[in-house]
């Protein structure tokens, strides 16, 4: 039998030990025994990264929904696979079985189907929380399209940008959605996007908020109907292991996102396994990611991870603050939540309120709780240890991003001794190094340096979806023959890693990666601005916050800055979305720049963490004058 699910440490080690001498026969067992394959592989693993190239399972024939549902059937079919719960507490949850997500899963892929849509074509999915958003995401994995979740509080132009870059030809959207006590308009947003982005030919509209929206003839039609009228049954096809299962984009430092493209089995494979560990999930358990589906969190641990666990995944539709701070709670008591996973920006906000908001309810069903996408700061650990974990439930404090997958470096709870702000270890089969600027790898511990991957893991993302070199050179030319994350992290004395944060131009605000060019290309469209940088700085909630040093051309000099703040701020929201807004804008007379023209940051940072005391020598700067004048004014 492999090690399906690790119990205690010295196990950990020992089945790491073996996942990293024997990775091949360690994944094939793993594979062999818990998951349905049409045909099995003809190799396991065939790998390089100089290409760079990664196959797992080759040659291996299925289709994972029927490792999400299908094969459930018989003994889990009454069984809630999705809890939904609104985002109106009057309104009742909504258990969905296994049987019932079978059968909309299957009309959705023949909606699908009869739209046109194709083994390789691209879905654009710009939702809710909502049912049918799950159902859209296991519609095109059943007849083989590739999905392309887009986050729906990005802005028209963010999704106009990701619908032209992969192609699609249809989108699946709502007439809107509720959002605490606001609602949004996503209808019209897809509307604009589609003003922008000429190619789509089918819009499907899901109704959630009965609002009053325009249909465009020949183009929109609303979803029900089509689901009324459909099959459910839909025979999955069958696909081959390396196909592309999903597109999902992320911020990239320069330039467009990146859409990062995963693959079928290998995602499949661990994403389940490390879903499986990570939570210590046990048959009959309840799961809760209060992640959006819009990001690598929600695909692999609301749907793909659970379901292909035969788990109970819960769906929230809303925000931990309407119509209460309680509301997390609410629902963690009312449908007995074992596991918890959110982000440090939610504990944060859930802290500064107190603990009032706890009081009186019942969490004593939690058993592990979960933290992902930043770093999550000592106050904000011990707080949800003490107040939501009671001291009893480890924290998995779980480092990964979009182009991993799925969780690499965390503790595995009741296994893994947990240390604050540390992720600890390696999840089995991931072999990382820290690297020093040199391109050396850094031994020992006691040690930090650039976090980067040794070996492929089976999720790995195997592309950048049309534009491989940008995947080689963002990923595989930093280091040789390994795979850069970005992050910088340090290594205590016991080998426990503490990521440190990105140690290039993305910064993580609420747990959302943005990059700063994309948002001062934005700024710099502005006619009165002449240019501008942006840096982080730290914020008590989000952890990290924006701000932007924006430098004037002489006719926007006399304008009012209250004004203009408004105006940048507004043309970042209609370009990227609100998230990336900036907290502070400064106005300078100019940015302190190398002789060859680039822009300092490394000093804009310093002064925006009020740190302008050790700034160096400032001396063989090109304009060094205006450094004085930013320090006097610096918000
Ligand atoms: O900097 C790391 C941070 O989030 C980045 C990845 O972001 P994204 O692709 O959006 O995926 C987020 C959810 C998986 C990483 O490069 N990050 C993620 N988890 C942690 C983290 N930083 C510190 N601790 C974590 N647990």
């Amino acid at each position: 039998m492999s090690n399906y699910h690790i119990k205690h440490l010295e196990e950990y080690y020992q089945v790491y030990r073996k996942s990293v001498r024997e990775p091949e026969n360690f994944w094939e067992e793993i594979a062999e025994e818990h998951f349905l394959w049409r045909k099995k592989w003809d190799t396991v693993l065939e790998w390089d990264f100089t290409k760079p190239e990664v196959k797992w399972f080759k040659g291996a024939k299925l289709n994972i929904t029927e490792n999400c549902i299908d094969r459930h059937l018989l003994t889990r079919g009454d069984k809630t696979a999705i809890l939904f719960e609104p985002n109106n507490p009057d309104e009742p949850s909504n258990p969905i079985t296994y049987k019932e997500l079978h059968s909309h899963v299957c009309k959705m892929a023949n909606v699908l189907k009869d739209q046109g849509v194709k083994k390789g074509d691209r879905v654009c999915v710009y939702l809710p929380m909502i049912p049918e958003l799950v159902y859209t995401v296991l519609a095109c994995a059943r007849i083989g399209a590739v999905h392309s979740v887009v986050f729906a509080g990005f802005s028209a132009n963010a999704l106009a940008t990701r619908i032209t870059d992969c192609d699609s030809k249809i989108v699946i959207t709502s007439d809107g959605s509720y959002r605490g006590s606001k609602t949004i308009d996503l209808k019209g947003i897809v509307d604009e996007a589609l003003r922008i982005s000429k190619g789509v030919e089918t819009v499907l509209v899901a109704k959630r908020i009965s609002s009053e929206i325009e249909m465009l003839q020949n183009r929109d039609q609303w979803l029900q109907p089509l689901l009324d009228k459909a099959s459910a049954q839909c025979e999955p096809e069958i696909m081959d292991a390396e196909d592309p299962l999903f597109i999902l984009y992320t911020s990239g430092s320069t330039g467009q996102p990146k859409g990062m493209l995963h693959t079928t089995a290998g995602y499949m494979v661990y994403a389940a396994y490390t879903f499986k560990n990570v939570f210590n999930y046990i048959e009959n358990d309840v799961f809760w990611c209060s992640a959006d589906v819009g990001w690598i969190t929600g695909h692999s641990y609301i749907i793909y991870g659970p379901l292909c666990n035969g788990a109970t995944s819960i769906l929230f539709e809303g925000v931990p603050s309407h119509p209460s701070y309680s509301r997390f709670w609410e629902i963690v008591e009312k449908h007995r939540v074992n596991q918890f996973y959110t982000a440090p920006t939610a504990i944060r906000a859930l802290a500064k309120e107190g603990v009032g908001h706890i009081e009186g309810h019942d969490l004593s069903s939690l058993k592990v709780l979960g933290t992902v996408g930043e770093p999550i700061n000592e106050e904000a650990w011990h707080w949800y240890d003490d107040n939501i974990g009671k001291n009893k439930a480890p924290i998995v404090d779980t480092w990964f991003q979009t182009e991993n997958g799925g969780i690499m470096i965390t503790p595995i709870p009741y296994v893994t001794p947990t240390k604050p702000t540390y992720a600890t270890l390696p999840f089995i089969g991931i072999q990382p190094a820290l690297m020093d600027e040199n391109g050396k790898e850094i031994e020992g511990n006691q040690v930090s340096g650039r976090l980067c991957i040794k070996f492929p893991w089976p999720s790995i993302a195997r592309s950048i979806w049309g534009n491989h070199q940008r995947y080689k050179d963002t990923y595989f030319s930093e280091f040789k023959n390994m795979y850069f994350t970005g992050d910088g992290a340090l290594r205590d004395e016991v080998g426990y890693y503490r990521i440190t944060g990105r140690v290039d131009d993305i910064i993580i605000v609420s747990g959302h990666n943005l990059g700063t060019a994309p948002i001062e290309d934005a700024i710099n469209e502005h006619p009165a601005v002449a240019e501008s940088a942006i840096v982080g700085f730290p914020h008590d909630i989000k952890g990290n916050a924006l701000y932007g040093y924006v430098t004037l051309k002489e006719t926007g000099e006399g304008r009012n800055h209250d004004n203009l703040r408004k105006e940048i701020n507004q043309m970042i929201t209609d370009q990227i979305g609100p998230i990336a807004k900036l907290d502070k804008i400064q106005f300078t007379k100019g940015l302190p720049k190398t002789r060859s023209g680039k822009i300092m940051r490394r000093i804009l940072r310093k002064i925006a963490h009020k740190d302008s005391s050790n700034l160096g020598d400032i001396s063989t700067l090109l304009n060094p004058e205006c450094v004085e004048d930013i320090i006097e004014n610096a918000l």
